[in-house]
């Protein structure tokens, strides 16, 4: 991915120094944890040496202003990959799966993060976190942001080379939503509202702009995100690269669509540029 690096906790104010003085009012988190062996049920998601609450420690200290959102997923810190912990068959344990990601999110809740994002698509994990955060006293102080409507996509592969988290056997198809079921989206939207969360996630974007549109009808009184993913990201650079537009005019484009189709919210990786662009008119 063109101009995208993983950070360490001790070069953060580098990085995000110059960032926050240009306007950046938000981040989210995803960890690598590059120092200790991984294991089947992602002991070093919540290790409080780990990058995850490290980082959301130092940039509290470092930012105050910076609201500070933390991805919430196994698929980092398992050895086999896979976004849950799993049955000796390999398949999914749900049960388990979801007691382990309300801990994670409580930890890094704990850790001072202003909302949690659980990216993992296990079913009933946007109640048993909200549950969690409740029992920890923690519910009104910290946001639930749900990767709802989050499809199996081919469009993953430059994150997952990026933090080393491609699952070593099978795919995610059994939890992730196959790309034409709407059906499913809409409902998954509709669920996770109910269950608690206070913001809906499309993902990706520019390919599920239908979706966001539906999420705009569904849930008109949430606010709505839609993530840019790494592969829209080097899809956007590549075609610049290959001539076939401005990079600035293809990305402006992009996430203009976004906003007509619903999304009050965007994750992308072209936040450092759309921060220059933003201050910078348009030539002749
Ligand atoms: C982990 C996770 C993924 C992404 C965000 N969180 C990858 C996946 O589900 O395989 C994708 C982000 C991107 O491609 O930019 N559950
Ligand atoms: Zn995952």
């Amino acid at each position: 991915m063109p101009n995208q690096y993983r950070w360490g906790v001790h070069r953060l104010s580098e990085l995000l120094g110059p960032l926050v003085e240009r306007g950046l009012a938000s981040v989210i988190l995803f960890g690598v944890p590059t120092l200790k062996k991984k294991d089947d049920v992602g002991t070093l998601a919540d290790d409080v040496d780990g990058p995850v609450i490290q980082a959301i420690r130092k940039i509290r200290d470092l930012f105050p202003t910076l609201y500070v959102a933390a991805d919430v997923c196994l698929c980092e810190y398992t050895s086999h990959g896979h976004c849950g912990i799993l049955h000796e068959d390999g398949s999914i344990n749900n049960t388990l799966s979801i007691e382990r990601l309300k801990d994670v999110a409580v930890a890094y809740a704990k850790a001072g993060a202003h909302c949690v994002a659980p990216s993992d698509m296990m079913d009933g994990r946007i109640a048993s976190i909200r549950r969690g955060l409740d029992a920890a006293g923690l519910a009104g102080r910290v946001t639930l942001m749900a990767y709802s409507a989050k499809f199996a996509s081919a469009m993953y592969g430059p994150f997952r080379e990026a933090v080393d988290s491609a699952p070593a056997f099978g795919d995610r198809r059994c939890y992730q939503l196959p790309p034409h079921a709407r059906g499913m989206a809409r409902r998954a939207i509709v669920r996770d509202a109910q269950e608690g969360a206070d913001i809906l996630m499309v993902k990706p974007a520019g390919p599920y702009l239908d979706i966001l549109a539906d999420a705009r009808e569904l849930v008109p009184d949430y606010p709505r995100a839609c993530y840019q993913v790494s592969g829209e990201y080097a899809v956007l650079h590549a075609a610049a690269n290959a001539g076939v537009g401005d990079l600035r005019a293809l990305v402006e484009e992009s996430v203009t669509s976004m906003l007509r189709a619903g999304a009050t919210l965007i994750l992308t990786y072209f936040t450092p540029d759309l921060l220059t662009w933003l201050d910078t008119p348009h030539g002749p």
